[in-house]
């Protein structure tokens, strides 16, 4: 059975955990889906792994409506979440809907994931049939407002606001809520508390379910790794290493060899063409 938003309160009921990756171009989406995960995001931390700014600020809507449909060219089958990025759905929620209509229309999503907690918007949105995963704790757009990328939910005040805000989405039927880098007892808390299931980044283990971002998980970063990510490869280094490679061997005249030359009475094998 493909994922669907049933899946997400299924696996909640079952205690089954939920396994997200972010993608953001056909080929990682196919590694993600191949592997087996029950959802992608295509988040917009592209901005910040990908296309090198600081912050997700200023990644545009056109630019997620592009990474999405790359992803789902590559992960046909796989449910797919698409981040609304800084100002798609801010400015007014009949702009939010049609922004948001766009992902599922034009990109092939099948749900949005929208950061902070305007549960009008989300029953809006969810009324005329578009599924929404919350976001809240440190919630990457509102970076200058939390004076960085800081922990949230550290103080029994800041606390309480996260957990009626858990609750606000939840009510606003909200499939899933992303909480990121909040402490795990809270995390916890929360995840007790609604009907929706939390996907974790950051936020320990009792979540019932978590998101990483490919890049980090995959070690194809340079520099600053999250205290909340784990590397399992390090695709980096081992691309500089091949790269370096090519590089001598063409400096050298080992590459191209015979076998990578054109030979002027073979018959020609052109590379399969594959469908849609
Ligand atoms: O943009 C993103 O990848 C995200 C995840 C880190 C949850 O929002």
């Amino acid at each position: 059975m493909p994922t669907s938003v049933l899946t997400f309160a299924e696996k909640k009921r079952r205690h089954e955990r939920i396994v997200v990756i972010t993608a953001y171009d056909a080929i990682t989406a196919t590694m993600v889906h191949t592997a087996g995960v029950d959802a992608i995001l295509v988040g917009d931390s592209v901005g910040m792994v990908s296309a090198g700014y600081e912050t997700t600020l200023p990644v545009t809507l056109e630019a997620m409506l592009y990474h999405t449909s790359s992803v789902a060219r590559g992960a046909r089958g796989a449910f797919i979440i698409a981040d609304m990025p800084f100002l798609s759905y801010q400015c007014g929620h009949d702009d939010a809907v049609r922004n948001a209509g766009r992902f599922l229309k034009e990109a092939g999503a099948h749900a949005v994931k929208l950061e902070g907690c305007d549960p009008a918007l989300v029953r809006r949105l969810v009324s005329v049939g578009i599924p929404v995963m919350g976001h809240i704790g440190l919630t990457p757009q509102s970076v200058y407002a939390f004076g960085g990328f800081r922990a949230q939910g550290k103080t029994a005040e800041s606390a309480a606001h996260l957990v009626e805000q858990a609750k606000a989405l939840d009510e606003a039927h909200c499939f899933s809520i992303v909480l990121e880098c909040v402490p795990a007892t809270l995390a916890a808390r929360i995840t007790q508390s609604v009907k929706a299931a939390t996907i974790g980044i950051g936020a320990g283990v009792d979540c019932d379910g978590q998101v990483s971002v490919i890049h980090d998980l995959l070690g194809l970063s340079t520099g600053y790794l999250p205290k909340h990510a784990k590397r399992y490869a390090e695709f980096y280094k081992e691309g500089l290493t091949a790269i370096r490679s090519y590089v001598d061997e063409v400096r050298s005249g080992i590459f191209p060899a015979a076998e990578h030359s054109i030979d002027a009475t073979e018959k020609p094998k052109p590379a399969p063409l594959t469908e849609g």
